[in-house]
């Protein structure tokens, strides 16, 4: 979500005439755009604008900005915690970025935006940066909605992204066709909870199973995932929309948060460990192949040995080979926040270790079955890691890495045949037809 609403600044600064600045260092005007939903992002943020102050006191013109979340949540109370910050701009509020940039620029006073826009929202997500700017050239990120209604207890996202508003289909699916003259291969449908996507709107009907068929006509596109889900969403539509939609990868990221039932009921998950499985092994019996991730709370107040050890047991059935694990952090405002923050931080540290060890191990097993079997490969470019290969992902969304071949560009489909395997990388290579 982070990573589209940079984009989105980029592009709109682009359009309006700014540069973007090769290095920190070069920049005259340096934005900050911040993620509250847990305490570690938050006090990273702080840190990091904190360190700008040297900088600023070097060049007294330097324009510092925070956007996003934390802006959202903190709003003026920023300007006490970090003095040199000129501008802050809340989620609903980055349609304002180049007009509120202008007049810290022309050194006016400080200004924090924070309320609710409203309309602003679909001309700010509808403008995309050049292919050249983007983090990938191959795959890019499309917003279907934002934010959320669901008040899980620990998260702080409905109070910062306010109420889930979703974008019509065929606003989404111009923007898709658009990156996809662009040389886009593969879209990434994001939203705080893409299974509700155009349930408020239509009256309970979600839009994605028939986004994902009408994407799928759109010729060039290769690959369509989507981000995150909650399963109370995960209808039989969107199960049978899954299995049968040829260009909707293997992967399901499905955020479980605990497989105890009473955390569950205590996060207001609003389903039951037995009905979350359920949605996996439908998921399972219709589309073969397909690889689940998923992100987990550990530490809840109140989670004791056995809730942790359900969590455990449910992540096991379900064979997660990824899975992002979050120490328990009490966020202002929520619910959450008000129960006692019980489960020590050593205890938190200790599950986190052993479902990451879990993770690792049904990882290593599930990709060295895959040694000397065929990958389809959509090949991204040069791997972030060595500089001398090239890297691509499968379609159940692991790293496929190989050596570079004159005859392979990038966006292209490849299927070379895993050598080797670790938990994170399958090794690949071409061998010659015999
Ligand atoms: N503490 C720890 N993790 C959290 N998340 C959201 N709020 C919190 C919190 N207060 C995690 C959830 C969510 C992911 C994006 O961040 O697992 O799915
Ligand atoms: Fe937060 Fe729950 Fe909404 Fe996800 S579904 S963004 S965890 S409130």
């Amino acid at each position: 979500m982070n990573e589209r609403d940079s984009e989105a600044a980029a592009s709109a600064l682009l359009a309006a005439g700014f540069e973007m600045a090769s290095s920190e260092s070069e920049a005259d005007v340096l934005l900050f755009n911040t993620c509250s939903v847990r305490d570690q992002a938050e006090r990273k943020a702080i840190g990091k604008i904190g360190l700008v102050k040297r900088g600023k006191r070097v060049r007294p013109d330097l324009v510092v900005g925070v956007l996003g979340c934390m802006a959202q949540s903190l709003g003026e109370e920023l300007f006490e915690k970090i003095p040199h910050v000129d501008f802050v701009l809340g989620t609903d509020r980055l349609g304002d970025l180049v007009e509120v940039l202008n007049a810290a620029i022309a050194r006016r006073v400080k200004v924090s935006r924070t309320d609710a826009a409203g309309d602003v929202e679909a001309s700010r997500l509808s403008g995309h940066l050049p292919l050249d700017r983007r983090s990938s050239q191959v795959s890019a990120f499309v917003s279907l909605m934002r934010g959320c209604d669901r008040f899980c207890s620990y998260c702080i996202v409905p109070y910062v992204r306010g109420r889930e508003c979703s974008r019509p289909v065929g606003e989404v699916l111009d923007e898709v066709s658009r990156l996809v003259c662009e040389g886009v291969k593969e879209i990434v449908f994001l939203g705080q909870n893409v299974a509700a996507y155009g349930k408020k709107e239509s009256g309970g009907v979600s839009w994605l199973p028939e986004l994902f068929e009408r994407a799928n006509d759109i010729s060039g596109l290769r690959r369509i995932r989507f981000t995150s889900p909650h399963p109370a969403d995960f209808d039989d539509a969107l199960i049978e929309a899954v299995a049968v939609v040829p260009k909707v990868c293997d992967n399901v990221h499905l955020p479980l948060q605990s497989g105890s039932d009473r955390v569950l009921a205590a996060m207001n998950r609003n389903y039951s460990s037995a009905e979350y499985f359920s949605v996996v092994e439908k998921l399972k019996r219709l589309s073969g192949g397909l690889t689940f991730s998923t992100d987990v709370i550990v530490g809840f107040p109140g989670e004791t040995d056995d809730d942790f050890r359900a969590t455990r047991t449910l992540m096991e059935e379900v064979g997660f080979d990824n899975a992002f694990i979050f120490k328990y952090s009490p966020r202002r405002g929520t619910r959450a926040a008000s129960f006692a923050d019980s489960v020590p931080l050593e205890s938190k540290e200790e599950r986190n270790a052993v479902l990451l060890a879990d993770l690792k191990r049904r990882a290593e097993s599930a990709n060295s079955s895959l040694v000397g079997e065929r990958v389809e490969t959509l090949v991204e470019g040069v791997s972030r890691r060595n500089a001398s290969r090239w890297f691509g992902r499968s379609r159940t969304n692991k790293m496929v890495v190989f050596d570079p071949d004159p005859s392979i560009l990038v966006g292209d489909v490849v299927s070379p045949v895993v050598e080797r395997s670790t938990a994170a990388t399958l090794f690949g290579a071409f061998p010659s037809e015999e």
